[in-house]
């Protein structure tokens, strides 16, 4: 499953390319960028200065996200639990071994992955770590029950390459797991995703564009179970959806992926989705797109 080529993104961070997903593990135009303005940035971690928190890392691969949250919360003298999944031990190896993600770090990080690697866990007085090794829909069982993730970092590869950390039912699982006021943060604007969150239960938000045209949209989204929306700040890194990200909702893109017994393959889980897609009545997601200017045409004028 892991053949995997090494990407120098466009900010200078290193980040792989899987051949068996047919994807690259981080948006070229720069993984350490990434990892900043979508996860870091969107988790407004100043909440936690001096205090604990629980914090679920879906799909860890290089380690980015951990590593990226560990180095920000050594500084504010957080205390962290921190449950990992991941399928695949080469990419921590790899990151292992690369001096220049080593270095984007505090030391203690090197140290705390060297420990993940070796042992699957690490404890000192401010972090607890935990890194379950194989499929998530199975590994995220093992968690127990009474733990409530303050934040949840979904970070699989796309809905159409790796449906499976996408479907209603491994979504469900994992927003058992989340705290009343955490947030669940992914890089994905799909609309299956988001239709799925929110009919979970969770308001759903889109975090903000770094830069807005009619390709970069958002940058992905927030599902949070009970928050007071008269609470969010202008300075808050996701806002409500735009009417255009609402009416994406309405479109067949919206059809979730599902996965009855969390052990379907992938082909068959897209399979699935493509047959439901077929026969329903929801507007046509061209539409969509020409509605809002979003057809390959209009993008070009
Ligand atoms: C987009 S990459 C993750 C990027 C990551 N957050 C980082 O900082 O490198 C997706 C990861 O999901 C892992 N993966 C794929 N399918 C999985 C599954 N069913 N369960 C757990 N991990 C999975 C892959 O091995 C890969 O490391």
């Amino acid at each position: 499953m892991s053949e995997l080529i090494e990407v120098l993104t466009k900010d200078g961070s290193y980040s792989l390319r899987s051949v068996f997903f047919q994807e690259n593990f981080h948006s070229i135009l720069g993984a350490f960028e990434e990892t900043k303005s979508k996860f870091i940035d969107t988790s407004n971690l100043e909440r936690f200065k001096g205090k604990s928190l629980n914090v679920l890392d879906i799909c860890f691969g290089l380690g980015y996200n951990s590593a990226s949250l560990i180095n920000e919360l050594i500084k504010q003298k957080s205390y962290l639990n921190l449950y990992a999944l991941e399928i695949d031990k080469k990419p921590l190896e790899y990151s292992l071994r690369n001096e220049s993600f080593l270095k984007l770090w505090a030391p203690k990080v090197k140290t705390i992955f060297k420990s993940l690697y070796r042992k699957d866990y690490f404890e000192d007085q401010f972090f607890k770590c935990n890194l379950l090794w194989g499929d998530a829909r199975k590994k995220i069982t093992i968690i127990p029950s009474s733990i409530k993730f303050d934040l949840i970092y979904l970070d699989g590869f796309s809905p159409q390459k790796c449906p499976q950390v996408w479907t209603i039912e491994f979504l469900s699982k994992v927003s058992e797991k989340l705290n009343s006021q955490g947030y669940l943060i992914t890089y994905s604007s799909s609309a299956a995703v988001r239709k799925t969150l929110r009919n979970l239960g969770l308001e759903i938000f889109t975090i903000k564009p770094s830069f807005n045209n009619k390709t970069f949209w958002s940058q992905g989204t927030v599902a949070i179970s009970k928050f007071d929306k008269n609470k969010l700040k202008p300075n808050f890194n996701f806002e409500k959806l735009s009417l255009m990200e609402e009416e994406h909702l309405l479109t067949k893109a919206s059809i979730p992926y599902r996965d009855q017994d969390l052990n379907s393959s992938k082909d068959h889980i897209i399979k699935k989705r493509l047959d439901e897609q077929l026969l329903s009545n929801l507007l046509s997601t061209n539409k969509w797109r020409e509605k809002w200017g979003m057809t390959k045409l209009s993008l070009k004028s």
